[in-house]
């Protein structure tokens, strides 16, 4: 798998500065432990190079990119450093086409169409757009989606909890980074705790797991039906009965064949079922082969494991 496909499967991309190399690792620690293992670090300081050394030397799962690499020179240094790939603040033909020129990913700053024209001749798939607030936002990037279909966006500048997920709700949009999972503050104090917390925040907020149904495993088709009318008759949730299941509302489905697990299901919904995956993968947890739609879309995917005697499965919302 190539960095720019594990920065979209990861969605989320918190950008670093440190003055001393020595806080990288522990802050990075602190982001593994928030669940994101993936950093820029910026050569905002002259400590990047040596960051980005310890923290691929310390922390080999975490998926490295430079940041506001601004010359061909500090584009060979981040690669040295063990750096996957660069970015930049804005779109520099030197730097772009010296990284393309030796196999190194990278993902320049674009800020109007003929910076994104510019990275198309470069064979460009993916293109950070800097400033992405001022530059008009969400609105500006669904316009920008319009003429260019096979680009996508990694918007950065300005973005934070209270607008990342409008961003990440563009299809265009294959990850959002940004520096508020990493206040300066927290970095100047050495408070890896609080970078954990604002991290696993910004992932969970992401992910947007929420429960949608119950499948309840039932004797037979009859009995499916007289325990969806108990629960309609207590819930006051109407019941809509299908070939399979009736479902009572949309949260309790009365399985009138047999289901996956040894009592039923349980259905998450989440706003990216890929990354999803991706993310409680990362955590531990193994799943079955995923449910795809005519158009090849991952709809579905059961965890191997039962809870509580519940089969478990994500669900695109
Ligand atoms: C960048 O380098 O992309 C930006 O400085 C990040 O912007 P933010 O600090 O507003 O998140």
């Amino acid at each position: 798998m190539d960095i720019l496909e594990k920065l979209s499967l990861a969605g989320l991309v918190p950008i670093i500065k440190v003055d001393d190399a020595n806080d990288a690792v522990p802050l990075c620690r602190a982001l593994v432990e928030g669940g994101l293992p993936v950093a820029e670090i910026t050569f905002r300081t002259a400590a990047a190079p040596e960051a980005i050394r310890l923290v691929k030397e310390n922390l080999p799962e975490c998926v490295l990119a430079a940041g506001t690499v601004l010359t061909v020179e500090q584009a060979r240094q981040a690669v040295e450093s063990g750096a996957g790939c660069i970015l930049s603040p804005g779109f520099n033909p030197k730097v772009v086409s010296y990284c393309v020129e030796n196999g190194i990913p990278v993902i320049p700053g674009c800020s109007c169409p003929s910076d994104i024209e510019a990275a198309l001749e470069f064979g460009l798939k993916l293109v950070k757009i800097f400033p992405a607030e001022s530059l008009g936002g969400v609105k500006f990037l669904k316009a920008l989606s319009g003429p260019y279909v096979n680009m996508g966006f990694a918007p950065t500048g300005g973005l934070n909890e209270s607008n990342m997920l409008d961003y990440l709700a563009l299809p265009k949009v294959k990850c959002v980074g940004g520096s508020w999972m990493v206040p300066s503050d927290a970095v100047k104090n050495k408070d890896w705790a609080k970078i954990t917390e604002q991290t696993k925040r910004a992932v969970k907020l992401m992910l947007g797991l929420k429960l949608i149904h119950v499948g309840i495993n039932n004797a037979s088709p009859e009995d499916a039906l007289k325990n969806a009318a108990l629960m309609s008759k207590l819930t006051g949730l109407p019941v809509k009965d299908g070939n399979s299941a009736a479902f009572v509302g949309d949260e309790f489905e009365f399985c009138k064949v047999k289901k996956p697990g040894t009592l039923g299901h349980i259905a998450i919904g989440t706003n990216n079922i890929v990354r999803a995956k991706w993310h409680l993968e990362y955590m531990g947890f193994e799943f079955d082969e995923p449910g795809y739609n005519a158009e090849g879309k991952m709809t579905s995917v059961y965890l191997k494991d039962e809870i509580a005697g519940f089969a478990v499965h994500l669900l695109q919302k």
